[in-house]
């Protein structure tokens, strides 16, 4: 069940690691992670979106074309505190698979839960980009993220 509209549509500025910056609208509302499906996306070393499969654009809200080229931090919902982020490209950056349950922000302005792994793509020793794999999240875990997280901000 989506959760309750308790605070109504707020425009929020997100500003992103570049330093850039837009405008958001966020809605307290949540779209539930369907069933049996993967959510996957691939990126360059940078995070720009370089693949994403059907369920990726049916989640986000955004078409195919608009996520090609796009910075992965357009998802980032206002919600995710920074050093989850910084844990993510820590651990990649050296080779290393990321696991972590991350609030996604809809081009609609909504939510949805994932969570994620994500995994270096080396072809003949260099890394080329990485590969994030989504699946369906326990309510207990969310529960447990969002609290956790909320200390983190
Ligand atoms: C393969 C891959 C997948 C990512 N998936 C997400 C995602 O689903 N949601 C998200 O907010 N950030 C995701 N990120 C992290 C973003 O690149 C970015 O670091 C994050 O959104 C925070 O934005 P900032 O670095 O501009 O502060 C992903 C990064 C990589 C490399």
């Amino acid at each position: 069940m989506p959760e309750a509209n308790k605070q109504g549509p707020r425009t929020v500025t997100l500003r992103y690691f570049d330093g850039t910056r837009r405008e958001a609208e966020i809605i307290n509302q949540e779209v539930p992670y369907p069933d049996g499906k993967l959510i996957v996306s691939r990126t360059d070393t940078k995070g720009i979106i370089t693949h994403v499969n059907r369920a990726f654009v049916e989640m986000s809200g955004y078409s195919k074309e608009e996520l090609i080229g796009a910075n992965h931090a357009i998802l980032r919902h206002p919600d995710m505190p920074t050093v989850a982020f910084e844990d993510l490209w820590k651990t990649i950056e050296s080779g290393k698979k990321w696991h972590g349950y991350v609030k996604n922000l809809r081009k609609d302005g909504c939510y949805y839960w994932v969570k994620a792994t994500v995994i270096p793509n080396i072809r003949n020793g260099k890394l080329v980009g990485y590969t994030s794999v989504r699946r369906k999240p326990s309510r207990s875990k969310i529960s447990e993220s969002e609290t956790l997280y909320a200390t983190l901000m």
